[in-house]
C-alpha cells in the first residue's frame, strides 16, 4: 500500500464542530415556546415525551433514576457495571414501578412463614401479597395482617380468604369503582379457573394521574432501557425479559468483532437494539448495510465531560459532528433510525443544536449525575453540595471490572475517563423542566413547532473564538467565586 501524503490527508478535511462552536440562527416564528412539542422517539418502536436519555453509567442510571426520568417523559439506560442479576433486578424494578395491570405479580404460598412474607414485602417495597396455591388465588395477605403478628405463624393463618377479584378484561374505570366500593387497595385479576392473571393497585392508578407525561409501554409500565456489552449474549437475553430497549454499549462500535457479536444479540432478543457509539458517516453506512435490525444509533466519541479518550488517543468524533455525519448517512440511505447525540450536553441550548443537526434525542451523564436520584454519594465541600461522578473508563469504575470491555482497560492499558464531583441539583424532575424550557425557547427562536420541523428549519452557524467568548456573560464579575458558572 502506498503512503498517502500529508497534503492528501488534509485535503477536504471536515471541521469536527462541537456544541460550543455553533449557534442556532433565529428564524421566522409563529409559535410560543410553551406550545412547542418536544415529543420524540428513543428508538424505532419507542416514543418518549421529552428528548432526554440518561447515560448507562454507574453514577447516573440505576432504577431510581430510570423511574424518575421515565415519569418525566424521558428514558434511563441502566448501567452494566454490575452482575447480570443486579442489572436484571434494576430493570425489573423499573417495570414494576407502575403498571395498569401488574403481570409479574409477587406471590406467596399458604405454607410460607409470616417472617418470609414480611421479608418479601420489604424486598419488593409492596404492601400486599396474593396467596397462590397451584396457580389458584386462595387469599391475600396485606401489611396490616402481619404488622404485629407472631412471625412463626404461616401465611394461611393470617391471610384474608374472601378476596374481591376482577375478571380478565375489566377496564381501569371499573376496577377503580370496585376498589372504591369495597375500600380495598389491591384488586387481583383471575380467569375462569380462578388462576391469578394480574394485579391492579390503587398506588399505580394514582401514580398514573400524578405523572401524565410519563414514557410508558403499551401496558402502562414505564419504559426501560438497559446497556449490554456486545460480547455478553447471556446478559442481553436476561435483560430482554424486562427491558424494552437494549443499548449496545461500546466505545467504538465500528469494529468487525463488535458487529458480529451484535448481530447474534439482535437475532436472539425481542427488544429494540440501539447500537453505538459511532462517529462517522461510514460507520452508520456499514451498520445499516451489515445489521438489519438497527433500532437506533448512539453517536459521539470523546465529548463526554468525563472523557479523556480524545486527549489521550487523539481519536474521537465530537457529538455534534458525529450527529451530523450519521444523520447524513441515515438520510442518504433512506433509513428510519433515530439518532441519540451522546456526550457534552451542558444545557437545553446544546440539546436544540443536537436536534437541529438531526438527532432525535440526547444522552446525558453529567447533568443527571447531579440529581438526587443518581446513585453517587452526596458530599458537602465549602458549604455547597456535590455528587460523585465518574467516567466508565475511569480507574475506579474500571476497578469494578465490568466496564473493562467498553473502554478496554486490559487491552489498551490506559484509563479513558476521570472522576470527580458535580454540583448537586436536587430532583431529576427540576432538571428535566429546566432543559425542556430552554429547548422550547431555542426551538421558538428557530420557528420550529416540533422536533421534525427543527430538523428542517434549524439553521446553525459557526462561531469564531470571540463569538464563543461573547456568547457567555462577559465584562461583569459574577457573584460567588470569581467567574464560577457550574
Ligand atoms: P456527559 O458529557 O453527559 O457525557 O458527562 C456522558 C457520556 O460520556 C461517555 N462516557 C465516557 N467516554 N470515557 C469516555 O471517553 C469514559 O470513561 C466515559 N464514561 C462515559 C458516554 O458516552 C456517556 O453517555
Amino acid at each position: 500500500m502506498t503512503k498517502s501524503t500529508f497534503r492528501d490527508k488534509l485535503k477536504n478535511t471536515d471541521v469536527a464542530v462541537t456544541f460550543r462552536d455553533t449557534i442556532l440562527i433565529p428564524g421566522w416564528s409563529e409559535i410560543e415556546p410553551r406550545e412547542i412539542d418536544i415529543r420524540t422517539r428513543a428508538s424505532k418502536r419507542y416514543k418518549i415525551n421529552v428528548p432526554f436519555i440518561s447515560s448507562p453509567m454507574d453514577m447516573v442510571t440505576e432504577s431510581e433514576m430510570a423511574i424518575a426520568l421515565a415519569r418525566q417523559g424521558g428514558l434511563g439506560v441502566l448501567h452494566r457495571n454490575c452482575s447480570i442479576e443486579e442489572q436484571v433486578e434494576m430493570a425489573r424494578k423499573v417495570k414494576r414501578a407502575e403498571a395498569l395491570i401488574i403481570k409479574d405479580v409477587v406471590i406467596i404460598a399458604p405454607q410460607q412463614s409470616i417472617a418470609y412474607a414480611m421479608e418479601l414485602m420489604q424486598k419488593h417495597n409492596i404492601s400486599g401479597l396474593p396467596v397462590v396455591d397451584r396457580e389458584k388465588l386462595i387469599g391475600i395477605l396485606t401489611g396490616r395482617d402481619v404488622r404485629f403478628a407472631d412471625t412463626n405463624l404461616h401465611v394461611q393463618d393470617l391471610m384474608t380468604r374472601k378476596v374481591i377479584t376482577a375478571p380478565e378484561g375489566m377496564s381501569i374505570e371499573e376496577a377503580k369503582e370496585t376498589m372504591h366500593k369495597h375500600r380495598i387497595e389491591k384488586l387481583p385479576i383471575v380467569n375462569g379457573q380462578g388462576h391469578l392473571k394480574g394485579l391492579i393497585t390503587i398506588k399505580d392508578i394514582l401514580s398514573r394521574g400524578r405523572f401524565p407525561n410519563a414514557a410508558r409501554d403499551k401496558n402502562g409500565q414505564l419504559l426501560c432501557a438497559a446497556a449490554t456489552s456486545p460480547f455478553d449474549l447471556e446478559r442481553a437475553k436476561e435483560l430482554d425479559k424486562y427491558a424494552d430497549i437494549l443499548v449496545i454499549d461500546v466505545a467504538h462500535f465500528h469494529n468487525a468483532n463488535v458487529f458480529t457479536a451484535t448481530k447474534k444479540i439482535m437475532e436472539q432478543v425481542s427488544a429494540d437494539v440501539i447500537v453505538g457509539n459511532i462517529g462517522t458517516y461510514k460507520a452508520a453506512e456499514d451498520a445499516l448495510a451489515k445489521l438489519n435490525k438497527v433500532a437506533g444509533f448512539r453517536v459521539g466519541i470523546g465529548s463526554g465531560s468525563i472523557c479523556i479518550t480524545s486527549e489521550f488517543t487523539k481519536a474521537g468524533a465530537p457529538t455534534l459532528y458525529a450527529t451530523a455525519q450519521v444523520a447524513d448517512a441515515v438520510r442518504d440511505l433512506g433509513a428510519d433510525v433515530p439518532i441519540i447525540a451522546d456526550g457534552g450536553i451542558t444545557n437545553g441550548g446544546d440539546v436544540a443544536v443536537a436536534l437541529a443537526a438531526g438527532a432525535s434525542a440526547v444522552m446525558i451523564g453529567n447533568l443527571f449525575a447531579r440529581c438526587k436520584e443518581a446513585p453517587g454519594t452526596l458530599i458537602a465541600i465549602g458549604g455547597r453540595y456535590y455528587k460523585q461522578y465518574r467516567g466508565m473508563g475511569s480507574p475506579s469504575a474500571m476497578a469494578k471490572r465490568f466496564s473493562l470491555d467498553r473502554y478496554g482497560g486490559s487491552a489498551k492499558g490506559l484509563p479513558e475517563g476521570v472522576e470527580g464531583w458535580v454540583p448537586y441539583k436536587g430532583e431529576t424532575s427540576s432538571v428535566v423542566q429546566e432543559l425542556s424550557a430552554a429547548l422550547q425557547a431555542a426551538m421558538g427562536y428557530s420557528g420550529a413547532a416540533n422536533v421534525s420541523q427543527l430538523w428542517k428549519k434549524g439553521k446553525l452557524a459557526l462561531l469564531t473564538p470571540s463569538g464563543v467568548a461573547e456568547a457567555a456573560p462577559h465584562d461583569i464579575l459574577l457573584p460567588g467565586e470569581a467567574g464560577e458558572r457550574v
